[in-house]
């Protein structure tokens, strides 16, 4: 073969590793292969891996890192075994029809010596090329991977790797190294001998469809990630916006093949009026005075239909492309978008993966995803850098639920580890890592710090009418949380004491009045007062036009609360009520029992948030009402329905909800923060091969 002849001079060239390495390709006219200093570090990596008898050998390299160029050097520079000496030839592995054109000119511009054929649809290689580019659909075609002999190949290179655990992929992978199991045979035919090296690139190693890497690719390399890149000026920098809409992302379905959502349900959601506005209101106040060329990216094809009428309803040319628009019609409209003839250009999936185009300055994420490869993806597309157009840097403006509520969507703050709460308006790549390193700091001094920013202004994204905001509360922590009485009031009384927070506590006394004790802090030290307030008749009241709750009659200070609860117990059996009738105040009295009324059960309802219909229809003998509210709402008992309406009235709901939003936001921050770390996080070194292993991508150690 034309390539494999050993000792070519730029090959002990390339040995040397010299900074900025010129490889004078044969022939002389061929354009030189300038491999930047980290390109070059890769190549080394990969083939000490493979002369040191590695032969899966994973490789991640960010979007833009220029991959092809590396895998192009190194299938020049791998010699083929002495074991197999005709092995000479390489197989790329691509999975897009677009991603195979441009591998396959790159790989013809530089190596013009090389005979590179394209295994794809209707272009049919030899199988004897000395390079051939597939894309893996092709090749699960019956009879399209045959003619490829194992033995005649000296490496298969995957593009796109993280997608090799796949079944689909392992079927063809598996034909050439035995170590690689088919999914549907787990006999392995070959020999060891017969193992063809196989070079998986991929701008991320994060398992989005839940299978082991491991289970294709032995170790990691080479692992850079899009952050060096930016600081070293190969990629251009990021600004990130993230817009808090109003979407409920909790009833979305997830994809059990990718994690994520599923596009249809995610579009069911997103692709409304008011998000669509939102989306556009948002690129005309944050994108529209300085960004040339904006990729929106929408969520299935009716949503990019929809919201590219909405941008063009405001007076901007944008326009789509979809899976379906002919191909000259494509690339028509991506050419024009290059030269700058219209600046917004909508898709879904398109233009995740592939797409070349350099000046996009812009890039809307109108599409929450809960993969980080996915995100990056999108945002890859605006990270390559264009000195020609004038570009500096690339705005990412994302959508994300008001709420948080849906753990795993990635965001502008949480690809760099920051809760995802942080606001983030126009900040750049550098701030949020500032940012995310002082919250790394804290955390590591406090045992629960919040990894909040400051100084940074709420984002002022305006549309009041179409972002509502949904209040933070979940009554099902509430009612348990109300009813595990704390063991110290257990102790202290046999009486139905709330507590309300804040050392608050109350004691309803049915219908006549409540007693309240709250702490005080004044000169003379931390202690309690108790106050009675009998209640006036609602009708009185309400013919009087005065609250139920006019006067109250200080009933002690206490120096601590148990003799304020002891003295206050004392003074209810006394004064408020005497005699047997007193043992209603009991926790354990029988009425707390009885289900709760309907006006209770309503006002309960009510006060979280429960829509009025519900609420009308529990009170109501409606029978269909009753599945409409939560099992644990529908039987409430009285004594619970107390409890709550007590800390209702004494501003519980308040202190709860700031404190359970405080508290649960950092739980789900910290689940997120491991989350995302056990599984996206790439290290360079072995890979665990076991399928069930679900912990696989962040295994191993530095070399
Ligand atoms: C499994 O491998 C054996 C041995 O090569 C082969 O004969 C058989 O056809 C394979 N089965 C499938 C389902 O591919
Ligand atoms: C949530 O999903 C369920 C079933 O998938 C559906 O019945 C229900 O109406 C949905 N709720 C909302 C608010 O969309
Ligand atoms: C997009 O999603 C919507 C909402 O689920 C669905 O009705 C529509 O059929 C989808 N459109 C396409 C083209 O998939
Ligand atoms: C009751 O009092 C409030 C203010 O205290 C007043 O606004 C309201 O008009 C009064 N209602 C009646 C019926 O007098
Ligand atoms: C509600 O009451 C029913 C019947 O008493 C019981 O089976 C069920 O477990 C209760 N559910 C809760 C959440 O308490």
């Amino acid at each position: 073969m034309l390539w494999s002849a050993p000792r070519r001079p730029w090959t002990i060239r390339l040995c040397c590793l010299s900074r900025f390495l010129t490889l004078q390709l044969q022939p002389p006219q061929a354009s030189p292969l300038i491999l930047r200093p980290y390109q070059e570090i890769c190549l080394k990596a990969c083939l000490d891996a493979h002369s040191s008898g590695a032969s899966r050998i994973g490789v991640s390299l960010p979007t833009g890192a220029g991959k092809t160029a590396v895998f192009i050097s190194l299938l020049s520079s791998l010699e083929p075994k002495d074991s197999r000496p005709g092995a000479t030839r390489s197989l790329v592995i691509v999975n897009s029809i677009e991603l195979a054109k441009q591998a396959t000119a790159q790989a013809r511009r530089l190596r013009p010596d090389w005979i590179v054929e394209i295994e794809q649809g209707h272009h049919k290689a030899t199988g004897h090329a000395d390079l051939t580019v597939a894309t893996y659909q092709t090749l699960l075609e019956s009879d399209r991977l045959h003619k490829f002999s194992p033995q005649s190949f000296k490496a298969v290179v995957v593009d796109e790797a993280h997608h090799a655990a796949a079944p689909s992929y392992r079927r063809i992978l598996s034909f050439f190294h035995p170590e690689v199991q088919c999914p549907e045979n787990r006999t392995h035919p070959r020999t060891a001998q017969d193992a063809v090296p196989i070079f998986g690139f991929s701008a991320t190693f994060s398992r989005h469809d839940g299978l082991a890497l491991g289970s294709v690719f032995e170790r990691i390399v080479y692992h850079r990630d899009f952050l060096d890149m930016i600081k070293e000026q190969w990629l251009c920098n990021l600004r990130f916006t993230t817009v808090k809409a109003n979407i409920d992302l909790n009833n979305v379905t997830i994809s059990t093949r990718t994690g994520d959502f599923n596009p249809s349900s995610l579009a069911h959601v997103i692709n409304t009026e008011t998000i669509n506005k939102l989306v556009v209101k948002t690129w005309l106040d944050r994108a529209a005075k300085d960004r040339k060329s904006t990729i929106v990216f929408a969520v299935n094809v009716s949503h990019v239909r929809d919201l590219t009428k909405t941008f063009q309803l405001a007076g901007i040319d944008a326009r789509f492309i979809y899976a379906g628009t002919p191909t000259t019609e494509r690339n028509a409209l991506i050419d024009s978008f290059k030269a700058g003839v219209f600046p917004v250009l909508v898709n879904c999936a398109l233009l995740t993966e592939g797409a070349d185009i350099p000046n996009v300055d812009c890039i809307v994420i109108a599409r929450p995803t809960k993969s980080r490869n996915v995100f990056l993806q999108m945002i890859g597309r605006g990270m390559r850098l264009s000195p020609d157009t004038g570009k500096q840097d690339c705005h990412v403006i994302d959508f994300v639920d008001l709420t948080n509520s849906v753990v795993g969507i990635v965001s502008a703050p949480t690809l760099l580890g920051l809760n995802p709460d942080a606001v983030v308006d126009d900040v750049t790549i550098q701030d949020l890592e500032t940012r995310a390193d002082t919250a790394n700091r804290e955390s590591s001094t406090a045992t629960l710090t919040t990894p909040y920013p400051t100084g940074y202004s709420d984002l002022s994204v305006p549309d009041p009418k179409s972002v509502t905001y949904i209040d933070y509360d979940n009554p099902f922590v509430l009612l348990n949380q109300i009813m595990r009485a704390s063991p110290p009031m257990v102790k202290l009384s046999k009486n139905g004491w709330v507590d309300c927070g804040e050392g608050i506590h109350v004691l309803e006394c049915l219908g006549k009045g409540h007693i309240r004790i709250e702490p005080v802090l004044d000169d003379a030290g931390d202690h309690f007062h108790a106050h009675y307030t009998p209640s006036i008749h609602p009708q009185t009241a309400s013919a009087l036009n005065i609250s139920r709750f006019q006067t109250n009659r200080k009933i002690l200070d206490a120096n601590n609360l148990g003799d304020a609860i002891r003295g206050c117990d004392k003074y209810a059996a006394e004064k408020v009520l005497r005699g047997p009738i007193s043992r209603a105040l009991l926790r354990t009295a029988k009425w707390r029992q009885a289900p709760a009324s309907p006006a209770q059960t309503s006002l309960v309802a009510k006060r979280w948030g429960y829509v009025n219909k519900v609420v009308q229809n529990i009170r109501g003998t409606s029978d269909n009402g009753d599945s409409l509210l939560p099992e644990r709402l529908r039987n409430l008992t009285k004594g619970e329905a107390a409890y709550i309406i007590t800390r209702l009235r004494h501003g519980g709901q308040r202190r709860y909800i700031k404190k359970t939003a405080t508290h649960q936001k950092l739980l789900a921050a910290e689940a997120k923060e491991m989350q995302r770390r056990a599984r996206e996080h790439v290290r360079v070194g072995p890979l665990v091969s076991d399928l069930q292993n679900t912990d696989v991508s962040s295994r191993g150690k530095s070399p």
